[in-house]
């Protein structure tokens, strides 16, 4: 079997794939879990300044082709997370933890960025593209509020930041993220964050279904996948010589892992596929992959990264 061993900026990962953020990431014992799965890391729900109850139920609907939510953001708040990545840590020393850390308002990154460094978290990943909060913009599709958001932040501590962003339709606003982002020393860009703001109907209810914000939400799984690996293999061009990608976005199979590292992904996070199938689906996947590495030759995940073919 092909290693799927690999790295993101100077933390090893012992395989290709774990939890994107925010699918049953949220609390110790979910934490656990994926600490002990077969996931190449652990990565916790963004977190606020203070606690969030997030939106009114139901906030989170399995699709025929994957997910939509309008979670808005619960979490235990920036103190509790501080608190059990320590436990995290000292229960699986030798996984990675990715600490996921948001923001309401502008003010709040710097608050949570800040408190972080007290945590045991190997990397920070920075979501500047949470779509589901009532009356906020994506930061990320705001270049000006994006590079005075990574400014504050990158500025505090010595904790390893990287971004989630989410998706983009339109070359010139990857050129433009990217000149942005350039000025930074992100230690990886996470591509993408769910489709923001679709609606789903059922119409035997001829209702919505999911309630929060008239019943627009992100959209995830088969619905995303091709405009995620779009998205890594833009990035990838762009700065692909700088950070390294996580991708994310409608990976079930190995074969979407596979995808992703050809694309130019150094890693996969899966969301969709872990609230439908439950923590088996990291080795799975992973081993999937594994197959496919060894069946094409491919000595390493290394060997094939970004190596996609042009026809
Ligand atoms: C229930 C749920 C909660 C999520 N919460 C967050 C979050 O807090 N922060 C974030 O950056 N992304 C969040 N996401 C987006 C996922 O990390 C991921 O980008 C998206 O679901 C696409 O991946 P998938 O197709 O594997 O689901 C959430 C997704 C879901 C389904």
């Amino acid at each position: 079997m092909a290693s799927t061993a690999t790295r993101i900026g100077k933390v090893e990962l012992a395989s290709f794939v774990f939890n994107a953020i925010g699918p049953k990431d949220v609390t110790l014992d979910e934490l656990r879990v994926i600490g002990k799965s077969s996931a190449a890391a652990i990565a916790t729900k963004s977190c606020t300044p203070l606690p969030r109850d997030g939106n009114e139920e139901p906030r989170y609907r399995d699709l025929e082709l994957g997910s939509i939510n309008s979670m808005g953001l619960p979490n235990l708040g920036v103190d509790a997370y501080v608190e059990l990545s320590h436990t995290i840590k000292e229960e699986f020393p030798d996984k990675p933890l990715i600490v996921g850390a948001a923001g309401i308002g502008f003010e709040d990154f710097p608050v949570v960025v800040e408190k972080l460094q007290k945590s045991a978290a190997d990397m920070l990943e920075v979501n500047l593209s949470c779509p589901n909060v009532k009356g906020k913009p994506q930061i990320a599709y705001d270049f000006a509020s994006m590079d005075k958001t990574l400014k504050t932040v990158m500025s505090i501590g010595d904790k390893p930041i990287g971004v989630k962003l989410p998706p983009y339709f339109d070359f010139v606003h990857f050129e433009q993220a990217a000149e942005v982002l350039s000025k930074y020393d992100l230690e990886f860009l996470c591509c993408v964050n769910s489709i923001g703001n679709a609606l789903v109907i059922d119409p035997e209810t001829e209702a919505p279904v999911i309630r929060p914000k008239g019943g627009f939400g992100g959209l995830g799984g088969k619905y995303l996948k091709p405009t995620a690996l779009a998205n890594v293999r833009k990035f990838y061009e762009l700065l692909g010589d700088r950070f390294a990608i996580i991708g994310v976005g409608g990976v079930y199979t190995g074969s979407d892992a596979f995808e992703f590292l050809l694309a130019g992904a150094s890693a996969v996070q899966v969301g969709t596929v872990f609230m439908q199938e439950g923590p088996k689906c990291f080795e799975r996947i992973d081993k999937e992959l594994a197959e496919i590495l060894k069946r094409k030759k491919y000595a390493s995940v290394e060997d094939a990264k970004g190596k996609l073919k042009m026809l």
